[in-house]
């Protein structure tokens, strides 16, 4: 349902980025001495995204957010939402360093939002609801993450790492949102990070029924706010933190519908939007867009076509809304580009991933520099007093 004064918003254009490097599954399983198919089957993933040592979710925004400014230049961007649950610090935004690194003007407020996986989509929503008030705006929205567990624990082969940026404007090239999204909260301690880990604590099997009653809850929501019949999704991109969720989380919405999909045929229907994702890993607040990415870059024509879009973030909140196809959107898409991005990506023997998943950087304010890694445009150069320090290659 859209309302008839207003035009259409939405997302215009859609850059992904990812780490300098990657590690292979299949040398993961090896390590631990486990069946590589636990890893490639039962949870659908094959390879991830692991950072170098110049490299954060600054380094990957700036990287994603740079290539929207190249095609589309910044007139009319009045806002920039950085969405993450990987920040870099407790009080200043790390969209202001992309701000800054990507050389957009002055007159842009920018602001961090933080819950979890969910809060690239509260910020979809906020950009959506800025441009209605004055359509002539243009809202960047910024996801990046960096999803790392402890070695050894069964949260390791779900790590990865991402950026999506996302221009938002009226009459958008790639989808129109939709109205009305469904949402739903609950306090759960399924997965989160105290200030003081670099890496999250999560109840594994605890977090996997969280995320099925939250994107159920919001289905339900949607469904009760008027939303469109579930059958009237060509596909569903879904929060991803590994494949084989995005298939759990859609037999699950199938169920609730009177639907029993096969696991052949819920793959099937899921396999666009799954591609980019079990290659990169989780990507937290990135990865439904990921997933999005994905569907568009690989489907055959959507034009005009209703896809989903079913966005959870531990603790918890989730949002299912919906989006139309928008006609030529094809020419808008940059396969070519994040295909590139992933095949290119250095791969890592497992000691030197474990010499990264170990680094740790120093707190006590000394100078401090990081290797030169990393081949794109955005280096984090290192640390002096306090402060973090970027280059623009
Ligand atoms: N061949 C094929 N399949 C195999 C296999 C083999 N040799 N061995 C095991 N499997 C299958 C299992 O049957 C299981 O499949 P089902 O879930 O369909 O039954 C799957 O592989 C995983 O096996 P386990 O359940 O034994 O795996 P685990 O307990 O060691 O870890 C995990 C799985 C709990 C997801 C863990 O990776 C983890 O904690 N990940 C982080 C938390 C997470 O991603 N949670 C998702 C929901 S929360 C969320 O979405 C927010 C977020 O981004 C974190």
């Amino acid at each position: 349902m859209t309302d008839a004064a207003t035009p259409s918003i939405g997302i215009h254009d859609l850059a992904l980025a990812t780490s300098h490097h990657s590690l292979d599954l299949e040398s993961l399983a090896d390590h631990h001495g486990i069946d590589p198919a636990k890893f490639t089957v039962g949870i659908g993933q094959h390879v991830m995204s692991v950072l170098a040592a110049d490299e954060d979710i600054v380094t990957m925004a700036a990287d994603a957010t740079a290539r929207i400014i190249a095609r589309n230049g910044t007139d009319g961007i009045r806002t920039l939402l950085f969405a993450t649950e990987s920040g870099i610090d407790q009080s200043k935004s790390a969209g202001v360093y992309v701000h800054s690194l990507v050389g957009l003007p002055p007159t842009v407020r920018v602001v961090e939002l933080k819950q979890a996986c969910y809060s690239a989509t509260a910020a979809l929503q906020f950009a959506v609801g800025l441009i209605a008030r004055d359509p002539s705006q243009k809202v960047l929205v910024v996801a990046s993450d960096v999803a790392r567990y402890d070695l050894g624990s069964s949260g390791e082969s779900t790590q990865g790492a991402a950026a999506a940026a996302m221009l938002v404007q009226a009459n958008p090239a790639l989808l129109a949102v939709e109205n009305p999204a469904g949402v739903y909260t609950e306090d759960v301690m399924d997965f989160w990070r105290p200030n003081y880990r670099s890496t999250a604590l999560v109840d594994g099997k605890g977090s996997i029924k969280a995320y099925l009653n939250a994107i159920g809850g919001a289905w339900q929501d949607y469904a009760d706010q008027g939303g469109e019949p579930f059958e009237s999704f060509a596909s569903i991109c879904y929060h991803q933190p590994f494949t084989k969720m995005a298939t759990k989380a859609h037999r699950h919405l199938a169920v609730l519908n009177g639907q029993n999909p096969t696991p052949v045929e819920v793959a099937a229907y899921l396999e666009d939007t799954m591609r980019y994702n079990r290659l990169i890993g989780n990507s937290y607040t990135a990865s439904v867009y990921v997933a999005l990415a994905s569907l568009l870059d690989h489907a055959d024509d959507l034009t005009g076509a209703r896809v989903g879009l079913a966005s959870y973030g531990s603790g918890s909140v989730a949002e299912f809304f919906g989006g139309v196809v928008q006609p030529g959107y094809r020419d808008h898409l940059r396969r070519e580009e994040h295909t590139a991005m992933i095949d290119t990506r250095v791969p890592l023997d497992h000691t030197a991933y474990e010499v990264l998943h170990k680094t740790t950087l120093p707190e006590d304010g000394r100078e401090y520099r990081t290797t030169a890694e990393r081949a794109g445009s955005f280096r984090f150069v290192g640390l002096n007093e306090h402060r973090r320090l970027y280059e623009r290659g």
